[in-house]
């Protein structure tokens, strides 16, 4: 398939009694990947993992083709943002981009890049504890393209958000498809399935499977959402 810059093949990752086995599992960019599975089934170990944050994990995960597998987490170019923001919550949102990129050695005119194509020019000098979660959602993600990652893993990004804020993450999510760079995120939420993926991947006793390469949307639209959502959660398979 061409295009495709994020690979993970043949994974095996064992936390204690739990194994989790991806044996091909393919995010091409300007596309967003999803991964779905209910609690506990694997998801952040995957993306774990995929940063390089899991021990005693098998297989390859490259980026361009090129095996990333063997270095640390910092060498990865890899964005991760978990389920709730991780912000410095004492200080403005501008101080917590200005980080990200001096952590990198990027120059602060890249935050203001970043700020523009994300549209949170306006939220810079806000401080942190007054941002509604989807906008400190949007922050986490903003701080996360500001290291100028290769390839960003959400981990359950819409967790924590109501249906007004969740709005805002699918716009925020849409823009950041447009950047180039692929888009792995891991939900238990149908409604994110079907609005977002492009390609969907469910893990299904420990094993990660390909359900879909296309997108969904257009799938529900030929059947209706609730019968797309039933096949969804009955684990039938799309139409082609
Ligand atoms: N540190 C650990 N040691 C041993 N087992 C663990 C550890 N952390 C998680 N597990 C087990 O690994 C499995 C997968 O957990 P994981 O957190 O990846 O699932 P998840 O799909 O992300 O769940 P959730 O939707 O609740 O976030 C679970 O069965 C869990 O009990
Ligand atoms: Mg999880």
């Amino acid at each position: 398939m061409a295009g495709i810059t994020l690979t993970i093949t043949d994974l095996i990752v064992r936390r204690g009694s739990f194994t989790l086995a991806a044996k091909s599992i393919e995010c091409p960019r300007f596309k967003i990947t999803v991964l779905i599975g209910p609690n506990g089934s694997g998801k952040t170990t995957l993306l774990r993992a995929a940063i390089g944050a899991e021990r005693n994990i098998q297989g390859q995960i490259a980026l361009d083709g090129v095996e990333i597998s063997r270095l640390p987490i910092e060498k990865r170019s890899i964005g991760y943002v978990p389920p709730k923001p991780t912000l410095f919550s004492n200080t403005t949102v501008l101080f917590n981009l200005t980080w990200a990129a001096r952590l990198r050695h990027l120059n602060k005119s890249y935050v203001e890049e970043v700020a523009h194509l994300l549209n949170i020019e306006h939220l810079l000098e806000k401080r942190v504890e007054h941002l509604s979660s989807g906008q400190a959602q949007k922050i986490a993600i903003a701080r996360a393209l500001v290291g100028r990652p290769k390839a960003m893993l959400l981990d359950e990004p819409s967790a924590f958000l109501d249906h007004d804020n969740k709005m805002i993450l699918y716009q925020t999510l849409d823009l950041l498809k447009r950047q180039n760079i692929p888009i792995l995120l891991a939900t238990n939420d149908l409604i994110d399935a079907l609005h977002l993926s492009d390609r969907l991947y469910r893990i299904e006793g420990g094993e990660v499977k390909l359900y879909s390469d296309d997108r969904l949307d257009r799938f529900s639209g030929q059947l209706g959402l609730r019968e797309a959502l039933s096949s969804l959660l009955t684990k039938q398979p799309p139409l082609s």
